[in-house]
């Protein structure tokens, strides 16, 4: 986000004909309350369904009767500067307000959570990162864009870009998985594509990054719980994909609801000030979580409403996120000197230049044309481009003798209650899907013209329909496919698990199945990475298709049936067992890594490694890597080295490379990525390759939070998981 000088000027003339009241108003972010018998905020009404003070049917009849209060009179006033929403009609009619009937005529933001599409709904993040494809992370989020400015949006609370190592958090969802390295690619990248479209005023929006900071280092993976850690691992693991974001001129961040190292996100100013406003130059503002200001006061931070508002206010925390709390105290705060009149004008001065920057001032309005074209029916390009990612996201995790794919006309047998549910294939953060726009791997295969026999028998939260079981036993088809994994409400936020193997009485379906001397795929539908020892002992084909979005079940089938060729990795560890978690493929070494003998670092009753590695996914094909080579120069290790596709099928490979600083001042992982391509080759064809690691890369930041580049040996990996490498060594002096 850059201002030419005109729009700063233009931004100071406003703020110089603000009043204090109006100044704090531009700080609050509304959202409609839900009112009529339940005048709670839409966030708590959300709580009272988690927490079971109302059950689901009882929430239904709330939304579809309840009036929405979407705080007219506020706006009309000055003080609302943002709001929520994906209505195009709505925001429209909050805007005119806004812009034509409040003293100065400042547009609002309206923010929503689009974080893997809105109605076109595209692969969940930790498997769309899997694709290890920057260019696909950018046009997905130019769709997204596209789609919030047509529904009002101008604002989205996206990319998240927590790296997560611990499967048991729900959040892994959405989030671009376990590495710093592919995760700041992919900041970079879904920076470009929500806000760098500026040609055309109705195609891009503001990104707000999230959530910052550390907030996927949940103690135990639960949510919302504390995180402690070193400078060095902050800054090695953690902010580099805000960093990256802000590199590309992000125009906001989210204060994440966690406390680090004692000190809650929301009132952090050595996070918020000096990191992400000082060091990485945040140029836009910073937004709080939902309530996150009042929940300062339950972590025991702050004594009362008041004491958290001017807290995070001081600490950098510009607007506040569904709590009124500056809207009600910010005013009196200045008056009394607890918040200066500069740090007032600072974090309204940022966040109308969001404002002037989106362009709002000249173009507040969704028109109607574009309000009418998104009506009915999302544009058929979109469902490409969501089926183009759901295909790249698709990961084969085994494939024992070839059995996928399988002809189109053998006959098999569909079980798991999952593969007839199209409201399932979103995943957790979709908001705006319709459910005629989803394919269940169902409705997919009959589209497809597949031949076979559908039997539920169960799903992630049923019982083993005994009967249906029956008949898929003494059904003649041999093979069965097996849909089976979580509900999008099993990841997510609020949704950790102690428990991460496949939920239910499914594997006891999958086991039966087998059991019976049927030839079982499983089709894993999930938002987490899975602990799969059983099934990758037990079940000959697993592929593994997250929660891909609205063309699941199209996807699938063609992956199924061989007309798509897997090329997805995983962008996680998968673990064998539970307890392994948090598990991930760069930690750093131990003084005795884990082997055969006593004592070592290793469980006594699970493996020490992971179930699937990092970076790990089959093909149809086979690839062979060879001839790996080191060459160094001035700026950068070239790594080149010979790809192979020693099948009979085209397929593309996702090459990585990895280096470890053998030798440093602090303990360094036992590999790091460092760079990544997907390539393409047909049957029989091979390529010479290079992959680049810039040695400006091969430093890390000490427990000061510098950046230190320390001579000596390196180890270069290349290969297609983090697992099965090739590796030379090199020297280096920087
Ligand atoms: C989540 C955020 C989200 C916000 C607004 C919070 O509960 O943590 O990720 O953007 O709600 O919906």
């Amino acid at each position: 986000m850059k201002l030419t000088s005109e729009q700063k000027k233009f931004v100071e003339d406003i703020m110089s004909k603000m009043t204090l009241e109006e100044k704090v108003g531009q700080l609050n972010q509304e959202s409609p309350s839900i009112v009529g018998g339940f005048d709670v905020p839409f966030e708590e009404l959300i709580e009272m369904l988690t927490d079971g003070r109302i059950s689901q049917e009882e929430f239904g009849k709330i939304m579809a009767t309840a009036e929405r209060e979407y705080h007219e009179d506020d706006i009309r006033a000055g003080m609302v500067g943002a709001m929520m929403g994906n209505d195009p009609v709505k925001a429209n009619e909050l805007q005119k307000i806004a812009v034509e009937e409040s003293r100065l005529g400042i547009p609002l933001l309206i923010g929503f959570d689009v974080i893997h599409g809105l109605r076109s709904v595209y692969p969940i993040a930790i498997a769309e990162a899997g694709t290890f494809d920057d260019e696909l992370f950018e046009r997905t989020a130019q769709m997204a864009a596209k789609e919030s400015r047509a529904h009002g949006i101008n604002w989205n609370y996206a990319p998240m870009l927590d790296v997560a190592r611990d499967s048991r958090w729900g959040r892994v969802s959405e989030g671009p998985g376990e590495d710093t390295f592919l995760g700041s690619r992919f900041a970079r990248a879904k920076i470009k594509g929500l806000q760098n479209n500026n040609e055309n005023v109705t195609d891009y929006v503001a990104a707000c990054t999230k959530h910052y900071v550390a907030y996927s280092a949940c103690e135990a993976g639960r949510d919302y719980n504390t995180t402690t850690m070193s400078t060095s691992q902050l800054y090695n693991v953690y902010l580099p994909t805000f960093k990256a974001a802000m590199e590309e001129g992000a125009c906001s961040a989210m204060a994440s609801f966690n406390d680090l190292n004692g000190v809650p996100c929301t009132v952090n100013s050595y996070t918020l000030r000096d990191i992400l406003k000082g060091e990485f130059g945040l140029e836009g503002f910073v937004v709080s979580d939902a309530n996150g200001i009042r929940e300062c006061v339950t972590h025991g931070i702050a004594e009362d409403n008041v004491d958290a508002g001017i807290q995070a206010m001081n600490a950098g925390l510009d607007m506040d996120m569904g709590t009124r709390i500056y809207h009600d105290h910010m005013v009196q705060a200045v008056k009394d000197g607890k918040v200066s009149m500069e740090t007032l004008d600072d974090a309204v001065r940022r966040i109308l230049s969001v404002k002037v920057w989106l362009g709002l001032f000249e173009n507040p309005y969704v028109d109607e044309a574009t309000i009418a074209a998104y009506k009915n029916a999302i544009p058929a390009e979109h469902v490409a481009l969501c089926e183009e990612a759901a295909e790249k996201s698709i990961v084969l995790l085994k494939n024992e003798g070839n059995i996928l794919p399988i002809k189109k006309d053998t006959k098999f047998t569909l079980v798991g209650e999952l593969a007839d549910r199209a409201d399932e294939v979103v995943g957790a953060w979709a908001l705006g899907w319709e459910r005629e726009d989803c394919v269940s791997v169902k409705a997919g295969l009959e589209k497809a013209g597949a031949k076979f026999e559908y039997y539920p028998v169960c799903g992630p939260e049923s019982e083993l329909n005994q009967d249906e079981l029956k008949e898929a036993i003494e059904s003649d088809n041999d093979i069965v496919i097996a849909v089976v994994g979580e509900y999008n409400s099993m990841s997510g936020e609020a949704s950790s698990k102690a428990d991460i193997t496949i939920p239910g009485k499914q594997r006891e379906m999958l086991s039966k199945l087998k059991a019976a001397g049927k030839t079982v795929i499983a089709v894993l539908m999930n938002g987490r990475p899975l602990a799969l020892g059983w099934e990758a002992e037990n079940i000959p084909a697993i592929i593994e298709g997250w929660h891909l979005g609205i063309t699941m079940g199209d996807a699938l089938t063609k992956v199924i049936f061989g007309e798509v060729n897997p090329s997805g990795k995983l962008a996680s560890t998968f673990s064998s067992v539970n307890g392994q978690e948090p598990l991930y493929y760069n930690h750093p070494n131990t003084g005795r890594p884990g082997s055969k003998s006593k004592f070592t670092s290793k469980y006594l009753d699970a493996p020490v490694e992971p179930c699937f590695p990092f970076g790990y996914g089959l093909s149809y094909t086979n690839f062979e890597y060879s001839d790996l080579k080191l060459e160094e120069t001035a700026e950068e290790i070239k790594a080149s080295f010979t790809l192979k596709n020693t099948g009979d099928v085209a397929g593309t490979e996702v090459a990585q490379l990895y280096m470890q600083d053998v030798t440093a001042s602090l303990v360094r992982p036992v590999k790091e990525l460092r760079n990544y391509a997907r390539v393409a080759l047909a049957a029989g064809e091979s390529k010479q390759l290079t992959l680049s690691l810039r040695k400006c890369d091969m430093g890390f930041y000490n427990n000061q939070g510098k950046y230190v580049l320390e001579d000596g040996l390196f180890r270069i990996y290349v290969g297609g998981n983090s697992r099965d490498c090739m590796m030379e060594e090199v020297r280096i002096k920087f």
